[in-house]
This record gives C-alpha cells, structure tokens and sequence, in this order.
C-alpha cells in the first residue's frame, strides 16, 4: 500500500491539464456541459433519451426497475440486437457503407458492407437454426479475428441463442470449463489462428475440450490457416466446415423478438476464486449503454473509420469492435494479428492504409510503441486520427503524453476510459468536447452514472474504494448460474453499491484516478486473471505442496504473475522444473497466465493465523526492501527466500 500511495502522490502532482482543442469542440457530438447536468437531475429521462436511437419492436413500458441488486431496463421491450446492427441501416444511406473493414495477419482483407454483413449473419443464422439451435441455447465460439468471429456473435444475437466466447489464447482445459459451465450445444471454431507467422493450434484445443462427456453435439470449424497445415481433424458426425454449411443456406432469416432482458451473452472473468464467473449481459440496457457512451465518447461521425485493436474474446471487442459500433452504423477495423508482425509498425500501417480516424488501445499496448522507438509511427501518415482511446488498466503519465505526441500528433484529445467486463459499458471517461484531461486519469463519470469513492464504511471518501451507486443499463445482471455469487461478489461489501474491486482516490478538480484492483486479480496486459486460478494449475502439478501468486510490477505489462512454490518431499527446484511449471500453467489456463518468475521456497511467509502474507511476497518480488515482518510466525522464511532471489 505504501508504494501504491508514493506512486499515487507523484500522479497527483501531475498537473498537464488538457482542454479539448478548439475545433475538436466546435464539432463535438457532446459539448454542452448541460448534458452532465441534465442527466444527474434526470438520470432514468436521460437513459431514455438514449433509448430513442435504438428499434424497438415493442416500446418498454419502464425504463428501469430495480430490485436490488437485480435490475431490469427497458421493461418488457421487445427487439433484437442483430436487427439494431444491421437491418436497420438498409434502409438508410448506410446500405453499401463497410461494416468491418477486415485485416489478416498474412495480409489479406475483407471489407463487409452493412448488404454483405445481413447476407452473411443471415446464412450463418439460418445454419444454426438447422442444426437445432434454438432460442436460449447457448453458443459457445472460439476463434480467431476474423470476420466469421463477428458473424458468428451477431447470428446468435439474430436467433437469440446466448453466445459464450472464449478468448483464442486460452487453453484447452479453460475452453472446456467454459462450455461445462454454460452447457453449450454447440462449438464454433477454426483450424487454426496466425500469431505471428506461427499456427495456433485451435481445433485440437476445441477436441481435447469436447473429448469424452461434453455438452457440445456439433463443432463448426472455419478453415482459416488450411486443414493440411493446421492437422485439424475432423471428426465424423460431429464436425461440420463452416464453409460447406454455408453454401446451401438461406440469407432470409427474420430475427427473433428478444425481450430487454433475455440475455445476449456471457463473458467469463477472473475473479477472486479459483473458478472464473459467467458475466451475463442482457439485451435492451446494454445495447442503450455501448452505443450511446460509443457515440459520445468516440465522438462517432458517419464517415468515420474506427478501429478498436482489442481482441472480441475480450468484452472491450464485444462492446466496442461490435455491438456498440455498428448499432451506431459505423465503420469498424478487425485486424486479425499481432502489433509487431511483420514489422514493429504494422499497426500505423493499418491507420495509414484506412485512413482511421478514431483509435482504440491498450496502455500495455502504448508502452510497447514507446520502447519500439518513434521511428515506427514516425515512417507512416497518421494524419487522419482525430481521437485516441486508451482502456485496461490505469496509464502511466508518460505513455499518455507518449501518445499524445507522436500517435495524436499533440492534435488528438485522449479518452481514458475505465470499465470492466461487469459494466459492459464504459462508466468514466472524458468526453473529448468537453473534458480537461490529464495524464493518468479516466477523468468523470459518464453522464448517467452515479460513481463514487468510499471508506470502508462506504463513506463517500477522497481516497479508497470505487464503487457505483445506482444501476446502469450494460450492468452485468447476474453470474451465470450462481445468483448468490453476484450478489456476494458485487453487492455485499457495500450494502447498497456495486463494488468494482479498484481503489481508487478523487483530486480537487473532482477527477477520478483509479488506482488497481484492491482484490486478488492481477491486471496482465490489461487482462484480469484471478491469483487463485494460477494457484490452483500450480498446485494441479505434482511436484506443487503449496503455491501464492503474486502481480510483480512489469515494465510493459503493468503487472506480471510471480509465484512462490514450495515443493512436495522428493522434488527439487531445479530450472527445469521451473521450466516445466511455468509450461504447466499455460497449458492450463492459458499463454497469458504464464508465471514470469517462480520462486522456490521450503515455506511461505505466513502469519501466525496462518494467511500468506502477500505483501511480503511483493516486496521479495520486486527485491524491494521489506517492510513489517513482525507478525509473521516464522521470520527465518523470509530471510531464506530474500537470499535465494539475490542468486
Ligand atoms: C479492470 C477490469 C473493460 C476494459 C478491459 C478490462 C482495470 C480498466 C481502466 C482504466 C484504470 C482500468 C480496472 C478494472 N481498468 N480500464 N481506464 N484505468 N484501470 O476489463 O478485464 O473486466 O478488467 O481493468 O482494474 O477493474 P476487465
């Protein structure tokens, strides 16, 4: 905590404020500070002005009821996602305008227009249907970014079957735990995914994730790298090739009438157990919610190419590459690979190529561009960016002004945007017309939404927990299957507010500056992974007696995963073995979840009540020097663990 504090008085100090630009304002679809004003004394009014630019097949007959802690917006509303997405933009000049600009990794593109969007979602609906999906059933996809990802979500929202997508990193193991828990019928993937030149092997993760009992009846599979190059295997009578499906089907197929509150999707998260929850996002709020904060932050124009560089496994791709963009009849960018294949500057490539306006990323993200040097964004025409977006975990000052300077061209207002995968939508944010920005800071609630920092005792406070005070229509409804955990996750540390699990401090200006999770999730690359998940693969091996793992400070990924291990009688902790471990973990979660350093140790600092002082295990981590040790039950511990990291 203390180090936490230090960094957050050197943030305080930061004193770069950033008044949006002249003519940015001039245009701005927000710049009436009125609008702030106008939503806190009619918050439910405010919502419901934003509803007016979604269809509704039926009109809701409230805009909220709230039983606390479980919300319904847009009561009894009748409409469908799929139709808010695509259809209805037909009928406007938006017809033959791109949908999704698509980018693959080798080179290759796709431009989908709204037309070809309808015709592809419609055959691959159809697809579905026949092979007995139906209304409810659940979905579950893994596949790369490509455009049959995006096709594939949206012919589930058309036949309202929930869709599950589970990120392409993720192992086996997580990709069968995902389909247990949401009992999918059906499995979408691909052979193969490009990760820098190399085959990412999709299909045999999607098998050994059916293998023996499963839910799962049908997989399709996209041929996406070449069945002879990936060695998928199909498996008769139960794998299908998307592309033979789809030749025969139909492209006439009427959306279902989804109520406001049957669900859309679910997302997993981390959180602080070892099992991920199911995020379930409902139908009519969180439509309302991604497009109206996607218009007014982004500051959407019809002309626009906006690129979000997220993958859609993640929910800043579902809310902001998907959902909320082409509600709004927008032109989005899917680039399917890495930010550094073939070159370091293969993403100023894209904006140069596209001419994007509107860019989207991560402070992880940013820090990489920095160390990669100027000469890469330098070499290439961003002259058409207007608006730059950063999103996943607090930004480092100097990645901001970094940003501001050789991305945004010192022309560009920044967003920095905090959400999480519950919020569905973004909550704080400036919005570029009108916000004075400074570096590090997500700045203000976005108007509608009721934020605040607490005490423990869930007093409203300048420094400690964040929390929301009242319900937002993308607000995550339940956990899938486990209503009490939603209830005990979000609902019970502060009686009546929605805990996000940040600390967070707010400065005199008002500005919000959130300062990580006071939780045990760690914040990799702008992704969550529970502390207790790692523990659980670690000690899944059968060398493993007991394990903590901890988020070590990390130049480029904010935090990375460090683990304590101490061995069972008989193994040694060789480098091999640490080898082996970190192996192990990846292939049970996920490349992602790959521990950066293990440390052997016969014992782990505890207190004399037995809880592992993490603390500690911190300050070892980073080779900081120790602080209190006087409540722990064993001091010689730490000694021997401080001397084997000097090594
Ligand atoms: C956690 C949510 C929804 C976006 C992707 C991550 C951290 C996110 C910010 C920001 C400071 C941020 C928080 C949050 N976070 N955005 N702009 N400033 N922290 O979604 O995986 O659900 O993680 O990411 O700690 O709780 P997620």
């Amino acid at each position: 905590m203390k180090d936490k504090s230090k960094a957050l008085e050197a943030l305080l100090q930061e004193n770069r404020v950033f008044a949006p630009p002249q003519d940015f304002v001039a245009q701005a679809n927000a710049n009436d500070a009125a609008i702030y004003d106008q939503a806190s004394a009619d918050r439910l009014g405010f919502w419901a002005r934003q509803a007016e630019s979604i269809d509704f097949f039926e009109p809701y007959n409230e805009v909220l009821e709230w039983d606390a802690p479980f919300a319904k917006w847009f009561v009894n509303g009748k409409l469908n996602v799929a139709y808010n997405c695509i259809d209805r933009h037909l009928k406007t000049d938006r017809r033959n305008k791109a949908a999704i600009i698509w980018e693959g990794e080798p080179g290759d593109t796709v431009t989908l227009t709204y037309q070809d969007l309808y015709r592809e979602v419609n055959k691959f609906a159809n697809v579905m249907r026949k092979l007995g999906v139906k209304k409810g059933d659940r979905v579950t996809i893994y596949l790369p970014m490509i455009p049959e990802l995006a096709i594939a979500m949206l012919a589930c929202a058309r036949i309202g079957a929930p869709h599950s997508i589970v990120f392409g990193g993720f192992s086996a193991d997580s990709l069968r735990d995902r389909i247990d828990d949401a009992q999918s019928t059906l499995l979408i993937t691909a052979d193969g995914g490009w990760r820098r030149g190399s085959v990412v092997p999709l299909k045999g993760n999607a098998d050994q994730a059916v293998e023996g009992d499963s839910p799962v009846k049908n997989v399709v599979v996209v041929e996406r790298v070449g069945l002879a190059k990936s060695n998928a295997n199909m498996v008769e009578g139960r794998d299908l090739l998307w592309h033979e499906l789809m030749k025969e089907s139909s492209h006439i197929c009427e959306p279902e009438s989804m109520d406001s509150e049957d669900m859309l999707f679910i997302l997993y998260t981390s959180g602080t157990t070892g099992k991920p929850k199911g995020v379930v996002h409902t139908t009519g709020g969180y439509l309302v919610g991604t497009a109206s904060t996607h218009r007014y932050i982004f500051d959407l124009k019809e002309n626009d190419v906006y690129w979000c560089t997220a993958d859609i496994g993640w929910i800043t791709g579902h809310s902001y590459i998907i959902y909320g963009p082409l509600a709004n009849g927008a032109t989005t960018v899917m680039y399917e690979g890495g930010p550094d294949y073939p070159n370091k500057d293969r993403f100023w490539e894209i904006v140069e190529k596209y001419g994007v306006n509107i860019f989207y990323t991560a402070p992880t993200a940013i820090r990489a561009f920095m160390k990669w040097g100027t000469q890469w964004p330098e070499s290439r025409d961003l002259s058409s960016l207007r608006l730059l977006g950063t999103v996943g975990e607090p930004i480092n000052p100097e990645a901001w002004m970094w940003y501001h300077k050789f991305i945004g061209g010192e022309r560009c207002p920044i967003v920095d945007t905090w959400w999480q995968t519950e919020t569905g939508q973004i909550m704080i944010s400036p919005l570029p017309g009108l916000t004075k920005t400074t570096p590090g800071t997500a700045t203000v609630p976005f108007p509608g939404i009721e934020v605040d920092v607490v005490d423990e005792q869930g007093n409203s406070s300048d420094a400690g927990y964040l929390i929301v005070k009242s319900p937002w229509p993308a607000m995550l409804r339940t956990v899938y299957g486990d209503p009490e955990r939603y209830k005990s996750t979000y609902w019970s540390r502060f009686d009546d507010y929605y805990f996000t699990g940040d600390g967070a401090k707010r400065d005199e200006l008002g500005n919000i500056w959130v300062m990580g999770r006071v939780d045990d999730v760690l914040n990799v690359s702008g992704h969550r992974i529970g502390t207790m998940e790692v523990e659980s693969a670690l000690v899944d091996h059968q060398s493993v007696a007991e394990a903590a793992v901890i988020g070590k400070t990390h130049e480029l990924k904010g935090q990375a995963v460090a683990a304590f291990v101490t061995l069972k009688d008989g193994f040694e902790g060789t480098d091999d073995l640490m080898a082996e471990l970190k192996a192990h973990v990846a292939k049970k979660i996920g490349a992602i979840a790959r521990p950066e350093d293990i440390f052997f140790s016969a014992e782990l600092p505890k207190t004399r009540s037995g809880k592992i002082m993490r603390r500690l295990l911190r300050d070892i981590a980073e080779g900081r020097k120790l602080g209190d040790t006087t409540t722990l039950a064993d001091p010689s511990v730490v000694q021997k663990l401080m001397s084997q990291n000097d090594e």
